[in-house]
């Protein structure tokens, strides 16, 4: 209860949402939550993907600093989504680990924090802003759904463990923890400079990212066509790893980058590395 009443007041004065604990679901991460809502609220044969010739019954969206790409839908269009959802009665499940990693300060308002009729499971987690080892997430929805889950969660695991949960509530409820924040966006966003910038003048203009403005990912796209493959065991020959672009839904021009838990000057070496590989490769 503590750590859902700490969590209700997070939501508020950093997400925009107003929630209250028995609205909230504790998890195994956003990852759990997901599996949650899969195997509990839908049956085979439910479509989730944006077809109107099929009934859909859910939409999932990643929609602030997505991953891998680190983009984010625009306002209009997250508005549109929710309007959408609202006239045809498909549940919006938004799953948000990064929205409050932004490194400008400047909120950016969740679909979750826009909802009028309850139509959107809000999912997040501390991985992204604490630690992923913590294993605590949630849920947010209409209570209805929320006991449906709870009751779910119950049978899988007997409950969510106290330990974590009592560190989470403390964290969260801490006088340090503005400042924590304010320097993971700091750390973060400096880490990004370091990345595009070593990119920058490792590649010239042989390789194309967007820049992210929040988040952990840098998605790029190779202008040489590479053996992913090869490049992959390369890599990894190298002590470097990214993530392959045709391991998340996309071709083997694109990888992905992430920058948050390396070092920095580590950034520096790790891509330095990256391009004596590309090198005899190209
Ligand atoms: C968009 C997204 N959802 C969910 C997860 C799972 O996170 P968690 O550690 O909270 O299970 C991740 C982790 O990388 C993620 O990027």
């Amino acid at each position: 209860m503590k750590l859902r009443e700490a969590i209700t007041s997070h939501l508020k004065t950093y997400r925009n949402v107003e929630t209250n604990a028995s609205s909230i679901l504790i998890t195994s991460g956003a990852q759990q939550a997901l599996h949650l809502i899969i195997q509990f609220l839908l049956k085979p044969g439910d479509s989730v993907a944006i077809y109107i010739k099929h009934r859909i019954k859910m939409v999932f969206l990643n929609p602030i600093f997505q991953n891998p790409t680190g983009t984010t839908m625009s306002y209009e269009r997250r508005k549109k989504v929710l309007e959408i959802s609202t006239q045809y009665g498909i549940a919006i499940v938004e799953d948000d680990p990064y929205s409050v990693t932004g490194y400008d300060n400047e909120p950016i308002r969740s679909l979750k924090s826009m909802d009028q009729d309850g139509s959107v499971l809000y999912i997040s987690s501390l991985s992204k802003i604490i630690s992923s080892g913590l294993r605590i997430g949630w849920i947010v929805g209409p209570q209805a759904v929320i006991q449906r889950l709870t009751d779910a969660k119950q049978q899988i695991d007997f409950g969510h463990p106290n330990y974590p949960q009592w560190i989470a509530a403390q964290l969260l409820s801490s006088e340090g923890f503005e400042t924590h924040f304010q320097h993971l966006r700091i750390g973060l966003k400096r880490k990004r400079d370091i990345t595009l910038h070593a990119l920058q003048s490792a590649f010239k203009d042989n390789i194309e990212y967007g820049i992210p403005s929040g988040g952990i990912h840098l998605w790029c796209k190779l202008k040489e066509v590479l053996n992913e493959q090869h490049l992959f065991k390369e890599c990894v020959k190298n002590g470097i790893v990214f993530a392959p672009g045709s391991t998340l839904g996309s071709n083997d021009r694109y990888m992905r980058f992430t920058y948050s838990r390396v070092d920095d000057h580590m950034i520096e070496e790790g891509i330095r590395r990256f391009a004596e590989v590309i090198k005899p490769i190209e």
